[in-house]
């Protein structure tokens, strides 16, 4: 089996400098080297490369609409393709806007594709309730065919429509979310664990009701959107938005082995990683390696340990 690492430099769905960088650091942190030794033929495409456009005025108050639009455009292309040729696709951000391209081109190839998402905020916003217009806090938004009459048409995004149900989205590690998200997420009746639930259920049973939502019906591709800052701040303090209270390390790691041991990840993102962030180089590399260990985790890595005799056949 062949992985595909998608690097994606970019950052414009938020204001802060230095995403753009994560795709780097998550390299720099062994990534190609881990998932060989995991046994997969490993096709790193490099960095895609995003257009700057020099008229880019703000949609209400969002900002670089069509920047975000672009780039997003491209990046469904290059996951489309990347699934089509038959490989597990790993995109690298970059801020986390780039769900909408990366989802997106999965759809294509994937129209029944199921979505977890793993953060500490729900990115469920429209340009109407976003209280800071950020891109990359609205992400879910422009996928779920539920809000279309909620979403105005935001320039640079008629590229795409919105194709996925609410019923196949389920989030875990929520800890941020603002007042307009928690309507829409109790109004769509969308399933969702908080901090506060894995405090109370434990990490095995929310991962159990997580996959069972998903996948109790029919089995599916899974599209796993890891938000590095669902850790807590003080295992990934390199990134934007940190919120106290997020992850343990073995959270995080069970989170991906379950979702890894369905055998059905199809396409994942790791995003937000902002190396610039860090106060040391030591605090950039300890975010950066964890986000090598989950998504070696999420492909198969075992704290168990593997062996050739007792591989198991599929
Ligand atoms: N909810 C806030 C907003 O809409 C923060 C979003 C943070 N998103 C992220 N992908 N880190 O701006
Ligand atoms: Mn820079
Ligand atoms: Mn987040
Ligand atoms: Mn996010």
């Amino acid at each position: 089996h062949s992985v595909a690492i998608l690097g994606a430099p970019f950052s414009k769905g938020q204001k802060r400098r230095g995403v753009e960088h994560g795709p780097k650091a998550i390299r720099d942190a062994g990534l190609v080297d881990r998932l060989s030794n995991l046994d997969y033929s490993v096709h790193d495409f490099g960095d895609l490369s995003f257009p700057r456009l020099d008229k880019d005025e703000h949609f209400m108050q969002v900002p670089f609409p069509r920047t975000v639009g672009r780039a997003n455009q491209l990046l469904s292309t290059a996951v489309n393709s990347a699934v089509g040729a038959g490989h597990t696709c790993v995109m690298l951000g970059g801020d986390h806007s780039l769900a909408i391209g990366s989802v997106e081109g999965h759809s294509q190839q994937c129209p029944d594709l199921c979505l977890i998402w793993v953060d500490a905020h729900a990115d469920i916003n429209t340009p109407l309730t976003s209280p800071s217009g950020n891109l990359h806090g609205q992400s879910v938004a422009f996928l779920l065919k539920e809000l279309q009459d909620k979403m105005p048409k935001v320039p640079g995004f008629s590229w795409m429509k919105p194709f996925l149900s609410s019923s196949d989205l389920v989030y875990i590690g929520l800890r941020d979310v603002d007042p307009g998200e928690h309507y829409i997420l109790k109004d769509l009746g969308i399933q969702y664990f908080t901090m506060r639930d894995i405090d109370r259920m434990g990490i095995q049973r929310v991962m159990e009701v997580t996959l069972d939502h998903l996948l109790a019906r029919k089995q599916r591709p899974i599209h796993l959107s890891f938000d590095i800052d669902s850790f807590d701040p003080s295992l990934a303090p390199a990134t934007g938005t940190p919120v106290n209270g997020g992850l343990t390390y073995r959270e995080g790691i069970y989170i991906a082995e379950e979702i890894h041991n369905t055998g059905l990840l199809s396409v994942m993102d790791l995003v937000e990683v902002n190396p610039v962030l860090g106060a040391s180089s030591e605090a950039v590399e300890a975010t950066a390696g964890l986000a090598v260990d989950v998504i070696a985790s999420s492909l198969g890595q075992s704290r168990e340990g593997a062996n050739m005799a007792f591989q198991e056949t599929p």
